[in-house]
C-alpha cells in the first residue's frame, strides 16, 4: 500500500500580505496541515506529499521558505511542481534536492509502489500553460521506466476542460500532444492536476483525471458565457491518493464537524 496526500494552489504570499487584498492563504493551509495531524491516525500511513503548482502567489524566494515552514510539521517527503503563478528559479532554489539543476522541472521518482511524475506546464509570464517538445520527451521516456507500476502523473494545468470559461481560457494550450503520449500508455495511469480550485474527475485519452481543491479559494462552476470572473473565499481540502492494489482517490474536507453521532 502507498499514499500520497496531494495539496495544491496555496498561493503562498510573504509574511503580513493578503491574496487580493482579501485572502490569508498562510493561514488557510495552516489549518489544512492541523486538519490532517489531527487525522493522521485515522487514514493510514503517507508516503508523500504531492503539490500540484501555485505554491506561491507570486513566486518570491521568501513565499517558497514561507510554504516550507507551513508544511512542515506534516514530516512528509515533499515534491512539488510548477503552477502559473510559481517561478522557476526560486521554486529551483526553495526545492533543489528534489528538481533537475536546470531546464524544465520535470521529474520522476519511485514513492512505494508509485511510479510518480510530475511534469512542468508554466509559461512564464502568462496565465495559460504548455508542456516544451522537452517536457512531452520526458513524459514518454518516464512512462517507458515505469516497469509495470502503477503511474500517478502531476501537471498543474487540466488537461480536459473544466467548464468555467475564464479558467479554461488559460488552460493547457497542447492537450492534444499530451493526448497522444497518454493514449498509447497501456498500464495504469491516474492524472492530478489544480488550477481550476475545485475537485473535477474526467477521462482523458482512457485515463482517470482528477483535478485538486485549493485550501484558499475556489472558482464558481458556471458555465455562462457571461459568468463573472473571479475567485471565491470558500476553503476547501485536498485528496488522498491510495495504491491498493488499485487507485482509490479520497477528498480530505477542510474541517471537521462536531460527531460521530449514533445513528
Ligand atoms: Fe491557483
Amino acid at each position: 500500500m502507498t499514499a500520497i496526500l496531494q495539496i495544491s494552489d496555496t498561493h503562498i504570499v510573504h509574511e503580513g500580505a493578503l491574496v487580493s487584498g482579501r485572502l490569508d492563504t498562510a493561514d488557510a493551509l495552516g489549518r489544512l496541515v492541523e486538519r490532517i495531524s489531527g487525522i493522521r491516525d485515522k487514514i493510514g500511513a503517507i508516503d508523500a506529499l504531492l503539490v500540484t503548482g501555485d505554491l506561491s502567489d507570486g513566486g518570491t524566494a521568501a513565499s517558497y521558505d514561507r510554504f516550507k515552514s507551513i508544511i512542515a510539521p506534516l514530516g512528509l517527503p515533499t515534491y512539488v511542481i510548477a503552477g502559473n503563478h510559481d517561478a522557476r528559479e526560486p521554486m529551483r532554489a526553495a526545492f533543489a534536492q528534489d528538481l533537475p539543476a536546470s531546464g524544465h522541472l520535470d521529474w520522476s521518482r519511485r514513492v512505494g509502489d508509485i511510479h510518480l511524475i510530475g511534469l512542468d506546464t508554466l509559461v512564464e509570464g502568462q496565465g495559460a500553460g504548455a508542456l516544451s517538445s522537452d517536457s512531452l520527451s520526458f513524459l514518454q521516456a518516464a512512462l517507458a521506466q515505469a516497469g509495470g507500476a502503477p503511474v500517478l502523473l502531476a501537471l498543474h494545468h487540466p488537461p480536459f476542460a473544466s467548464g468555467i470559461r475564464f479558467m479554461d481560457k488559460i488552460g493547457l494550450t497542447n492537450r492534444e500532444a499530451f493526448r497522444e503520449i497518454i493514449a498509447d500508455y497501456k498500464g495504469t495511469l491516474r492524472i492530478v492536476c489544480g488550477h481550476v480550485h475545485c475537485m473535477m474527475v474526467t477521462d482523458v485519452a482512457g485515463h482517470i483525471a482528477l483535478s485538486a481543491p485549493s485550501p484558499c479559494s475556489t472558482f464558481a462552476y458556471d458555465r455562462r458565457s457571461d459568468a463573472p470572473v473571479g475567485f471565491y473565499t470558500q476553503e476547501d481540502g485536498c485528496l488522498l491518493h491510495r495504491w491498493n492494489g488499485g487507485f482509490e482517490s479520497i477528498r480530505i474536507g477542510p474541517v471537521a464537524g462536531p460527531g460521530p453521532f449514533p445513528f
